[in-house]
């Protein structure tokens, strides 16, 4: 997941290759999909922001699960916000779309979400980013409301390093074989050096942090209920939700 501008977070190329190859390079991606949304059932506003949508895969599921639902999506990419308009078709006007950076705060203002989800964006972060992330999407969200992210996180030793990237090159083969009948994703996952746990870092453009800084920062913020309900080849997934009143 490198490319060639430092200054630079996410580019056009990465957005071809993800969408070309994001079912095979995000470890059950399935499997996770279907948890945000398990996450998010029962907020008490039926609302939710998906930050840094990509293709808008978050947003399509929780939208066919529940017809009352709407989302606004969010994201830098215009030409990731054009696949997500067209994915989003079927649901009519359920959804709207805002183009921003997720480190400008313009952006976060109090809409009172009932649920705000992201998925393997927020590691593009510092520290300091995402610890003032998680405090403005708190104070976002409506009392009651839930924040569930997915994302890439930094082992806290070599050992878990190692693993972590072994773990992620199996599934990444594994689904290379059965999507493409062939190693082709895999071959890609290689040589575009997405595979973050085989790069020696720190790097400007990933910036995972581990699971504990992670939880340090979301119950700092006002967070309660702050867990990890999934863990998978370096790729985790948080639930944190705003007190009700
Ligand atoms: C790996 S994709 C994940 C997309 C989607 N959430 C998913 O899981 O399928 C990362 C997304 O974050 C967006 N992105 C990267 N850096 C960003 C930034 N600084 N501000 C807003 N969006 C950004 C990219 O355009 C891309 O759509």
């Amino acid at each position: 997941m490198t490319d060639t501008s430092p200054a630079d977070t996410w580019q056009l190329s990465d957005t071809e290759v993800f969408s070309k190859y994001g079912d095979a390079f995000v470890p059950r991606r399935a499997e996770q999909t279907a948890a945000v949304c398990d996450l998010l059932s029962g907020i008490p506003v039926r609302h939710v922001l998906d930050l840094c949508c990509g293709e808008g895969r978050l947003s399509e599921e929780y939208l066919r699960r529940d017809p009352q639902a709407r989302v606004t999506v969010l994201d830098r990419s215009p030409e990731m916000l054009a696949l997500t308009a067209k994915r989003l078709e079927p649901f009519a006007d359920r959804h709207d779309s805002i183009e921003a950076d997720i480190e400008d705060r313009r952006w976060r203002t109090g809409v009172g979400y009932g649920g705000v989800m992201t998925s393997l964006a927020v590691h593009h972060l510092d520290g300091e980013g995402k610890r003032l992330l998680y405090r403005d999407i708190h104070a976002m969200l409506a009392p009651g409301g839930v924040f569930v992210m997915a994302d890439l996180v930094e082992p806290a030793g070599a050992t878990a390093r190692t693993l972590a990237g072994d773990h992620w090159e199996e599934a990444v083969r594994r689904a290379s074989e059965e999507q493409f009948g062939g190693d082709e994703a895999a071959v890609a996952f290689e040589r575009t050096e997405w595979n973050h746990y085989r790069l020696p870092g720190p790097d400007p453009v990933d910036k995972p942090s581990s699971v504990a800084e992670h939880l340090d920062w979301l119950r700092e913020a006002g967070f309660v209920e702050v867990d990890v309900v999934w863990m998978y080849a370096g790729h985790a997934l948080f639930t944190a939700k705003r007190k009700a009143n």
